[in-house]
């Protein structure tokens, strides 16, 4: 069992901040005297699929049976009776839950969070207040939003259907892949933002951040760049954290940007879909300034949070079960930071032992990544292209029961032989080392056949 959350490394190395959420200091509870055994994670995880290695964790995160016990609940209680939810139990349940976040993610003030479905929804919010900018004659035709390469294909298209369509300009980040140190971005970031004032002419009105990116997946120095986006005069920052709470270090203090989203689908075991977005306090604008929910409602003009709350009638209970995964998590050694830690520990592990078994290399150095890192795949596969690292994956899944998200990292001009995919692993605290030695000896026994992609058909 790779994830063994009741061992080793000390409690006190988790007890930092946001103790009281971390299952190391709360007051109102005694202290824990035994954490979660690995048959009771095998238990809260038994409605995976059990014949499949789920080593993706990144895609669609994963809920335990408790919370979705819980999650259930809710669901038969507005079915019930639903007025009464409505009236008396829906408003406090989720302002509860982002009070909650709230002290997580160490904001100012309950104000700055809004539970939205998902980081999608988030980054509409950030980018039809953009488009506004220029319908409303507060940009210039020709200002500039600056945001990485590799920022996930979602978002390319909102910024291509909000800020391309209103009159601005986008400007990309190139980023190296593979990628050896935080200082290659921090050096294209900068170039970026020269390239968008353009000796004065324009200005950046906005620059979106990933904090850890998609595919490839990097860890992304966002306190650094928000830093640089001050002092370079970019009117706001956005930071695009998908993959963040659970998975990175979260201080929205700390990291300063204007605007923060994080799915809790993914890395902090809530059902789908719920994210938060932060928005933070402005002197007296206060609740996110301007922005506003794209689903409008009655709530409209009440403060982003609270028209978030009521987009009309639907399914709220995934924003009502952020208290019953505290619970959850709390059952672990340092609460969430210690998942986390344990989770980033096991990928690199088992990253490790990937490449030294295929003779590859990592896609960035380990302290570049959360619980996801890219492991370089044997050249002999012969992934030429985006759509044979699709037909890999969806090889590997009916094949070999191994599921796991494949890069085409395209090879640079006159490169031959160079490791042209790579398997994003993530590490849960579901998975077991099996899962990844399943993965291992799926493409050794591929190597050994002499397959290639150019023997699968479309
Ligand atoms: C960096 C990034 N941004 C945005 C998203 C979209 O998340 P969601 O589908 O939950 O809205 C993802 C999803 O993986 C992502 O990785």
């Amino acid at each position: 069992m790779v994830s063994s959350s009741s061992s080793s490394s000390s409690s006190s190395k988790h007890c930092k901040k946001n103790d009281s959420f971390n299952g190391c200091s709360n007051p109102t509870k005694k202290p824990r005297l035994s954490f979660i055994s690995d048959s009771e994670i095998q238990s809260e995880f038994s409605h995976h699929d059990q014949t499949i290695s789920r080593i993706n964790n990144g895609s669609f995160g994963s809920c335990p049976q408790s919370v979705i016990s819980a999650q259930q609940s809710f669901q038969l209680q507005f079915l019930r009776q639903p007025d009464h939810f409505y009236f008396n139990t829906l408003k406090s349940s989720i302002l509860h839950s982002r009070s909650i976040i709230k002290s997580l993610v160490n904001a100012r003030s309950v104000d700055e969070i809004s539970l939205v479905d998902n980081a999608t929804t988030a980054v509409a919010i950030v980018l039809q207040n953009y488009a506004w900018g220029f319908t409303e004659g507060r940009f210039n035709k020709g200002d500039v939003a600056v945001m990485l390469h590799y920022a996930y294909g979602a978002v390319k298209k909102s910024v291509q259907a909000y800020v391309t369509r209103a009159g601005g300009e986008v400007i990309e980040v190139q980023l190296p892949f593979p990628i050896t140190s935080k200082e290659e971005i921090v050096s294209e970031f900068r170039k970026a933002l020269e390239r968008g004032k353009e000796n004065g002419k324009k200005k950046v009105r906005l620059a979106v951040i990933d904090h850890v990116t998609s595919m490839p997946s990097v860890v992304i120095p966002v306190k650094e760049l928000v830093k640089i986006c001050r002092e370079e005069g970019v009117d706001q920052v956005f930071v695009d954290a998908a993959h963040g709470i659970g998975c990175v270090d979260v201080d929205v203090r700390d990291i300063g940007a204007d605007f923060y989203t994080s799915n809790l689908h993914k890395w902090f075991f809530c059902p789908p879909s719920i994210a938060f977005l932060y928005c933070r306090k402005r002197g007296e604008e206060g609740n996110g300034g301007d922005l506003h929910h794209p689903v409008v409602s009655h709530e409209y003009g009440n403060g982003l949070a609270v028209e978030s709350a009521w987009i009309g009638t639907r399914d709220y209970s995934a924003q009502l079960v952020v208290p019953a995964v505290l619970e959850f998590i709390n059952r672990f050694e340092g609460g969430i930071d210690g998942i986390k830690e344990r989770n980033h520990e096991k990928v690199v592990e088992m990253g490790e032992m990937l490449v030294k078994a295929w003779g590859t290399n990592l896609g960035s150095p380990p302290e570049m990544c959360g619980s996801m890192i890219m492991v370089g795949l044997p050249a002999c596969l012969g992934i030429s292209s985006e759509s044979d690292s699709l037909k890999l994956r969806t090889h590997l899944r009916e094949h070999f029961q191994v599921e796991v998200p494949i890069y085409f990292r395209a090879p640079l001009d006159g490169e031959v032989g160079s490791v042209t995919g790579y398997a994003r692993i993530s590490h849960q605290v579901y998975n077991k080392v099996e899962d990844y030695y399943r993965f291992r000896d799926a493409v050794n026994q591929l190597i050994s056949d002499g397959f290639t992609c150019a023997s699968l058909s479309d």
